[in-house]
C-alpha cells in the first residue's frame, strides 16, 4: 500500500515508519520543526514541507497517490498553543485542512488521526475516562484536536472518507525529544545522564497515564488493518501513575543518587489523567503490552547511548 505519514521524523511518527516501510511504500511529510532526518528510516521517502503549505501538499499527493494518510505532525507544545492561539490552529486546524481537502481530491481511503487523549477531556471525575464522557477542552491545542475530529466526522459524512482518531494518552519512549515542554520522562531521563538533578513540580501527586511508544504504533497499525473501522478510540493504559513514582524508579536506574526535589506546581496543571481502553481492546482488538516498569528501562538505556 502507498502511505503518507506526517510528522514522521517525530518521536512517535518515526516509529509509525520504521514499523510499516518493510511492507508498505512510504512517504514523510514533516518540516523538521522538531522532528530530526535521522529519525526517519532510509526506506522512506521524506520531503521536508509544512503542512500549511497548500500548493506543496497538494503536489506532494498527486505524485505520490497515498491510499492511507497517518497524519501526526502537529504543533504538540500545549504551553505555547495557549500563549499563541492562532499559531496553533494555524498549524494543528488550517495545515490539517490541507491534508483533508488533499485526501479528498486525490482519493485516500482513509485518514489516521493522532489525537489526545490527556488533553481533550479537561477536568474530568470519571477515571480512567471513557469516551463517552464529554470532550472540554481547557487549552487551544485540546481544542484544535477535537475541532478535527469534529472536521473528520464531516469529511466522513460528506465525502466518505474513512477515518480513525487515536487519542492517546501520555507518550513515553526512545526518540522523545526531551528538550520540548511535553515528556517529562525524557525530560528526566536527559537531565539524570547529565548528572543533573531533575525538578517535580508541584507535590508530584498529580497523574498521569503513560503509554509505551510501541503500544501506539501497534494502535496505529490496527487502524490501518481495519479500514472499515470509523470511530474514536482512547490509546493509553488505564493506569494512573504519579510523577513522584516516575522520579523513583528512574532513579533506581542511578543507585538512588538524586534526591526528590520539588519545585512551585505549574498554574493550571491537570490533577488527574488517565483513560480507559475498553473500547479499542473491545473493537479494535488493542491493548497496552508494555508496563511502565520495563517502558521506562528500555528508555533509559536508549538515551544512555544516545547521550
Ligand atoms: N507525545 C505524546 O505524549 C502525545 C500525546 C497525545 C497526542 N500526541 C500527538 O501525536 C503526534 C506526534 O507527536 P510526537 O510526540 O511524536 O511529537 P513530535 O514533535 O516529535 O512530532 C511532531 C512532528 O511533526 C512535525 N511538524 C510540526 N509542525 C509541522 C508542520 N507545520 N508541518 C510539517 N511537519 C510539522 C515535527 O517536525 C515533528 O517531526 C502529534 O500530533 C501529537 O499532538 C502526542
Amino acid at each position: 500500500m502507498r502511505i503518507l505519514i506526517t510528522g514522521g521524523a517525530g518521536f512517535i511518527g518515526s516509529h509509525l515508519v520504521d514499523a510499516l516501510v518493510d511492507k508498505h511504500e512510504v512517504v514523510v511529510i514533516d518540516d523538521l520543526s522538531t522532528g530530526f532526518k535521522e529519525n526517519v528510516n532510509k526506506n522512506a521517502k521524506l520531503f521536508v514541507t509544512d503542512i500549511r503549505n497548500k500548493e506543496e501538499i497538494f503536489k506532494i499527493f498527486r505524485d505520490e497517490q497515498p491510499e492511507v494518510v497517518f497524519h501526526l505532525a502537529a504543533q504538540i507544545n500545549v504551553r505555547r498553543s495557549v500563549k499563541d492561539p492562532a499559531m496553533d490552529a494555524e498549524i494543528n486546524i488550517l495545515g490539517s485542512l490541507n491534508l483533508l481537502e488533499a485526501s479528498i481530491k486525490f482519493g485516500v481511503k482513509k485518514f489516521i488521526f493522532s489525537s489526545t487523549g490527556g488533553a481533550i477531556y479537561g477536568d474530568t471525575e470519571i477515571i480512567p475516562t471513557p469516551e463517552t464522557v464529554e470532550a472540554r477542552p481547557v487549552s487551544p491545542y485540546g481544542c484544535a484536536k477535537l475541532s478535527i475530529e469534529k472536521y473528520l466526522h464531516y469529511y466522513y459524512v460528506n465525502h466518505g472518507l474513512r477515518y480513525t482518531s487515536l487519542r492517546y494518552a501520555n507518550v513515553y519512549g526512545p526518540r522523545q525529544n526531551p528538550h520540548g515542554e511535553a515528556g517529562v520522562v525524557a525530560i528526566f531521563l536527559d537531565k539524570m545522564i547529565k548528572g543533573e538533578n531533575p525538578v517535580i513540580f508541584g507535590d508530584g501527586k498529580q497523574t498521569r497515564d503513560f503509554v509505551y511508544v510501541s503500544d501506539v504504533v501497534d494502535a496505529n497499525l490496527l487502524a490501518l488493518k481495519h479500514l472499515d473501522i470509523v470511530d474514536i478510540f482512547n490509546i493509553g493504559t488505564g493506569i494512573e501513575t504519579d510523577i513522584n513514582t516516575i522520579f523513583k524508579i528512574l532513579n533506581s536506574f542511578f543507585e538512588n543518587k538524586y534526591k526528590e526535589i520539588h519545585a512551585e506546581a505549574m498554574p493550571g496543571e491537570q490533577r488527574r489523567s488517565c483513560l480507559s481502553y475498553e473500547k479499542a481492546e473491545r473493537i479494535l482488538g488493542w491493548k497496552p503490552r508494555i508496563d511502565i516498569e520495563t517502558g521506562l528501562r528500555k528508555t533509559h538505556e536508549y538515551f544512555k547511548k544516545k547521550i
